[in-house]
């Protein structure tokens, strides 16, 4: 059942590509123009650093999958750009090796492949902590990712119903690993408060995992005979709102959930990202055109995305969050109802 959910996920993340608006919160955010704000290529840099953690490019490839044949092959793709683009990337949640250890080369392919590369590895919140050590030690992982995702348990047939524990588990794995400890959403957001608690816990970047992109709740209630949870779909806030939400919580955070393009991903910076993460954009890519069009693609992110900062004045992706923004439409109305300037 768990390897068939695997490939569900995937086939129905990509019919989500072709099939969803493609319009979201982060077409509410622009730069305001100034003319003569433009520097030199030469002197623009894409590295970025956070919470000890230091990329030499603000993109990384977030989690998608593993655990069966045709994932594992997926996995290997993935692993592959990463290596060639040197963008970072994360495991899908490890727990299918937790349970049968005979698909770990489904995972550990993404350290195999990319073996200087930045990875980390992907567990939920009710991981024990020997378990969380497993999944760390097969990917020899850099950063630790522990998804959060009520929404899609909710949604899905044989979801979990029990989130108490939640909070002391992700401190009580975030107290006994060395490795930095990154709490992700899969696609309906954190709020200011979680981002706050999760800094409590120890917890070192939040990922803020907006709506906006793959929505994991929809995905789920594909997967069920009546489809009747639909009113979960879109549930959450977008990763614009969630990056205005969190800008003074005092944690660093990562964007992802519904990053398009590389005027996504400067959007995302300017409004505080340290760094942005896509997944079903990059999924896409790789199955339709196999890997060298996903190498493609990523290089041209990252070549578009300097071409931005040289536009806008930014020697870095950090100085991107002092450039001038303007805020519309709905997301300015959300600003309003949760007080933020
Ligand atoms: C995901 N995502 C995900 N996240 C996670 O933390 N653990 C996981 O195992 C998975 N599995 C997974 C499978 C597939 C096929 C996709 C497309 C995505 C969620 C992912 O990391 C991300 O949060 C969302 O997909 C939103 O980003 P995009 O797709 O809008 O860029």
């Amino acid at each position: 059942m768990s390897a068939q959910r695997k490939d569900d996920h995937v086939r129905l993340a990509i019919e989500q590509q072709d099939t969803r608006s493609g319009i979201n919160q982060f077409d509410e955010v622009s730069f305001v123009h100034h003319a003569l704000a433009g520097i030199d290529r030469p002197q623009v840099s894409l590295g970025t650093s956070f919470a000890g953690i230091s990329w030499q490019v603000p993109l990384y490839i977030n989690a998608m999958t593993g655990g069966t044949a045709k994932t594992g092959v997926i996995n290997r793709g993935l692993a592959t750009a990463a290596r060639e683009t040197g963008v970072p990337l994360a495991s899908g949640s490890v727990h299918a090796y937790l349970k049968d250890p005979a698909c770990a080369d489904t995972f550990s392919v993404l350290r195999r492949e990319n073996p200087d590369g930045f990875v980390m590895a992907n567990v939920n919140a009710t991981a024990s902590v020997a378990d969380t050590r497993r999944a760390i030690d097969l990917l020899e992982a850099d950063a630790l990712q522990i998804h959060v995702n009520t929404a899609q348990e909710t949604a899905m047939p044989e979801g979990d119903r029990s989130f108490g524990s939640w909070v002391s588990q992700i401190e009580k794995i975030t107290a006994a690993v060395d490795l930095p400890v990154i709490v992700k959403e899969v696609g309906n957001g954190l709020s200011r408060e979680t981002v706050l608690t999760l800094r409590q816990l120890g917890v070192r970047v939040a990922d803020l995992g907006g709506r906006g992109g793959t929505d994991f709740a929809r995905i789920e209630n594909g997967r069920r005979p009546l489809g009747d949870y639909g009113f979960l779909h879109d549930w959450g806030q977008s990763t614009a709102a969630c990056l205005l939400d969190a800008q003074d919580a005092g944690l660093p955070v990562l964007a992802s959930g519904g990053v398009r393009h590389p005027l996504d991903a400067a959007r995302a910076l300017a409004l505080g990202a340290s760094g942005v993460g896509a997944s079903g954009v990059f999924l896409r890519t790789l199955l339709d055109g196999g890997v060298e069009a996903l190498i493609a693609q990523i290089a041209n992110w990252l070549d578009q995305l300097a071409a931005l900062q040289t536009m806008l004045g930014a020697r870095t992706p950090a100085e991107l969050a002092s450039k001038d923004l303007l805020v519309h439409g709905t997301l300015r109305t959300f600003c309003a109802d949760r007080d933020i300037d």
